[in-house]
């Protein structure tokens, strides 16, 4: 008889303690800490099943059939670039986002693109009722499509009903906190249910080439609630990001077994579900006016991607003793050290002016290659001055106020002259790779060098 016994799972990170604590040693979390059974567990633990040899291959004997990941295209041009070319079969995937962002419509449409283009597809909900996602796919006009749907929460179900038929190309679970297996005894949600539900599905996946797409909420702080630990079984983790005031929506990979991370596919909310964006530089520059001062456009990348985003400052007058800074889309550590440089650099000073930052259309910027389209926004809102409405800003600017060279310096003019700009600052370092895509450029060694040229 398979023993029965306890143990304290820690419902953030996965961590297992022997007695219950307050807080989880291994992340911090207080008050997660919860009481599971581990009777047999998933795939019988240390049991009494038949031991059998393993096999061991030669990498060099592995060509053929493994050339090249097989892929399906989903049709949809921006999941498929995030993917990295398309759906991986055999492979498992984890879809993150906040609730409402739009996950169960993105996975929808692509199931019906999917299912139109000939695969077998199977979307199954765990949320949602058979005819409530009926209802919504109908809203979307693909009521037509002949996607496979069950309501199903059991993994031993959902497995019964997948293994009765040839085996699906594409199997979406939405959501994986709602799956419980009997392998496990905690309820529906709880670390030990999602890690065994999630591994019984992959394990599915892996043996009959389907590729599985499993969805998972993420909590305020960021992190997919609780089965953080499922995201070291899946081959890639894609999140879906947007906030409410913005119709748009971002695809990031943070993880990808079979493609670059880091890679972004932008999409759109309509009234009639998501459109791809293929431009997106068009749509952040929307509306921009372009003769007001404190606006800079800087020339960034998202993965492979270059995309050109204007960043607004606005110094005023404080009246305040401490002045104020606030930023939104950019990181408030890195303004205090423009702020810091221009200071200490350049003459320029800010200590009597609040500032205030803001990256257009409400993205987040992380890359340091907007430093300079910053410090130019910055100095053109203390002046008064509008920058030229045709000129685009990137480089990296140290404590010493060097420029520094940026990655993929040439398919950020690009991206800029298929825009309509005709002018660039960009740093010294980046002048070497050449081309200047037909734009005005002007290498900057120095921030200082910047900062009289605009005062000129
Ligand atoms: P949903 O896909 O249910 O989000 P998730 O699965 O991530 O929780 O998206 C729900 C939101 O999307 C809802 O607030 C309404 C909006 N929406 C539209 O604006 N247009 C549409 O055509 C659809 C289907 C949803
Ligand atoms: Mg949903």
């Amino acid at each position: 008889m398979a023993r029965r016994s306890t143990q304290f799972v820690c419902q953030s990170c996965g961590a297992v303690t022997a007695k219950w604590q307050g807080r989880c040693e291994s992340c911090g979390e207080w008050n997660s800490i919860v009481e599971e059974q581990t009777a047999g567990g998933v795939g019988g633990g240390p049991g009494k099943a038949p031991r059998s040899k393993g096999r061991v291959i030669p990498l060099v004997g592995l060509t053929g059939d493994t050339k090249e990941a097989p892929r399906i295209l989903s049709g949809l041009a921006e999941l498929d670039r995030v993917t990295g070319g398309g759906f991986v079969r055999g492979s498992a995937l984890l879809v993150g986002g906040d609730p409402g962002i739009g996950k169960s419509t993105l996975l929808i449409q692509a199931a019906s693109a999917l299912a139109n283009l000939g695969h077998k597809t199977v979307y199954i909900s765990g949320e949602e009722a058979v005819g409530q996602v009926r209802l919504r796919a109908e809203r979307l006009g693909l009521a037509a499509s002949p996607v496979a749907l069950a309501a199903e929460t059991s993994v031993e179900d959902i497995l019964a009903t997948l293994e009765a038929g040839p085996p699906p190309a594409l199997v979406i679970l939405d959501s994986i906190q709602t799956l419980w297996t009997e392998q496990a005894d905690s309820p529906p949600g709880t670390v030990t249910q999602v890690r065994a539900s999630a591994q019984a599905m992959v394990r599915y996946a892996k043996k009959h080439g389907t590729t599985l797409v499993l969805v998972g909420h993420v909590t305020k702080d960021g992190q997919i609630a609780g089965p953080r630990v499922v995201e070291h079984m899946v081959d890639a983790v894609l999140y879906f990001e947007g906030d409410g005031a913005h119709q748009y929506r971002i695809l990031r990979s943070v993880k990808n077994r079979f493609g670059a991370t880091d890679e972004i596919g932008v999409f759109e909310m309509t009234g009639k579900g998501l459109s791809e964006v293929a431009n997106p530089s068009a749509l952040f520059l929307g509306d921009r006016t372009s003769n007001a001062p404190g606006s800079a456009v800087f020339a960034g990348l998202e993965g492979s991607r270059p995309l050109l985003i204007e960043i607004q400052a606005l110094v005023a007058q404080s009246s305040l003793g401490t002045p104020r800074r606030a930023v939104i889309g950019w990181d408030n550590a890195r303004l205090s050290m423009i702020l810091a440089v221009l200071e200490a650099r350049c003459g320029v000073r800010f200590s009597q002016h609040d500032v205030y930052l803001n990256v257009a259309g409400g993205l987040k910027i992380a890359e340091p290659g907007a430093d300079l389209a910053v410090a130019a926004a910055l100095v053109s809102s203390l002046s008064g001055l509008a920058l030229p409405a045709n000129c685009v800003y990137f480089g990296e600017v140290s404590l010493s106020g060097a420029i520094r060279p940026v990655a993929q310096a040439q398919s950020r003019l690009k991206e800029a002259q298929k825009l309509g700009f005709d002018q660039a600052y960009c740093p010294d370092g980046n002048l070497k790779d050449g081309a200047s895509g037909g734009l005005r450029v002007t290498g900057l060694p120095e921030l200082g060098d910047f900062v009289a040229k605009l005062s000129a």
